[in-house]
């Protein structure tokens, strides 16, 4: 098991990998990144993440430095190379180095790399027990800032969220928006259950299109469970039966408190238990229909 980079296709071990301190994605958060994790070393969703990670560099106007079949061995090699029975990937592809300027034309040299580290999920209490989430005070940025539909290396937005609900005790934040909607947690898409009906805020009010949350809305049709994409006031949330958050790496995780109020009977749901399984069927045919030999 280990850590290993694909830096612009060249496999390192993860403490020979480096990059320019002149590199925008440290210098300005000027990058655009996925992260997926594999199952029986086969990258789930990957052509997904792949499309979201093309929306996001156009979303910023950014070329990606190779074609998104090149960027797909590289995942499957750094996953490969690594040993890990199952990864963490983390994909980043930056402007790049160049003079020092926010002008994006200074950069003159792209770069991509690959992190496959050992894939850390939460611990079974987590899906046994329920989780809680914080409503922190930081407020999700305006999409007409940086719309949150691009995957950009520029996070101190949820940093800042996930710094808060740590120092209540909280397993996530989830943040409103300026109005005071609910729009998503600091890293991970949300969901309320509420008369049995999933409500889940529509990608309009300022949040990522969750590639897990996409999954779920297939999920559901498949269980006849009634979702709908409607906006969520903080009140609502509260008042759920159920809450859920989703993300690549904790897949579906029930949310039995938020702050102090306990949600619904306080224990993982019935809805959470019916979208688990079929989340957990669903990755046994994704991986076997996605196998690579080699
Ligand atoms: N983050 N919303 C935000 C702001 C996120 O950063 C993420 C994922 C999600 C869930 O998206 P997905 O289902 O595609 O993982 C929603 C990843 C896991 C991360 O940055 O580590």
């Amino acid at each position: 098991m280990g850590v290993v980079v694909s830096l612009d296709g060249v496999l390192l071990s993860g403490d020979k990998a480096q990059v320019s301190v002149f590199d925008r994605g440290f210098l300005y958060g000027d990058s655009v990144y996925e992260v997926l994790r594999t199952y029986q070393g086969v990258p789930f969703e990957e052509d997904r993440h792949l499309a979201r990670l093309l929306a996001s560099a156009e979303r910023i106007g950014m070329n990606l430095p190779a074609p998104l079949r090149t960027l797909s061995e590289e995942l499957w090699a750094a996953h490969r190379a690594s040993g890990n029975a199952e990864s963490y990937l983390r994909l980043v592809c930056t402007r790049g180095a160049g003079p020092i300027g926010l002008d994006p034309a200074l950069a003159v040299d792209p770069l991509r790399l690959v992190i496959a580290q050992p894939v850390q999920p939460p611990p079974p209490s987590v899906y046994e027990d329920g989780a809680s989430l914080a409503l922190v005070s930081v407020r999700k940025n305006l999409k007409t800032a940086i719309d949150p539909r691009a995957k950009t290396g520029n996070y101190l937005n949820s940093v800042l969220a996930v710094a808060e609900a740590k120092k209540r005790g909280a397993f996530e934040a989830v943040l409103l928006d300026h109005q005071g909607t609910v729009t998503e947690g600091a890293s991970s898409n949300v969901f309320a259950v509420l008369g049995g009906t999933i409500l889940t805020p529509p990608v309009e009010v300022g949040i990522l299109e969750g590639i897990t949350r996409t999954v779920i809305l297939e999920l559901a049709r498949r269980l006849n469970i009634r979702l709908v994409e409607t906006p969520i006031s903080a009140g609502v949330l509260l008042a759920a039966e159920e809450i859920l958050i989703s993300s690549s790496i904790r897949e579906i995780v029930p949310i039995v408190k938020v702050d102090e109020v306990s949600i619904g009977t306080g224990r993982p749901g019935p809805v959470f238990h019916r979208l688990r399984a079929e989340f957990q069927r669903y990755v046994v045919d994704y991986t076997e229909a996605n196998r690579r030999p080699g």
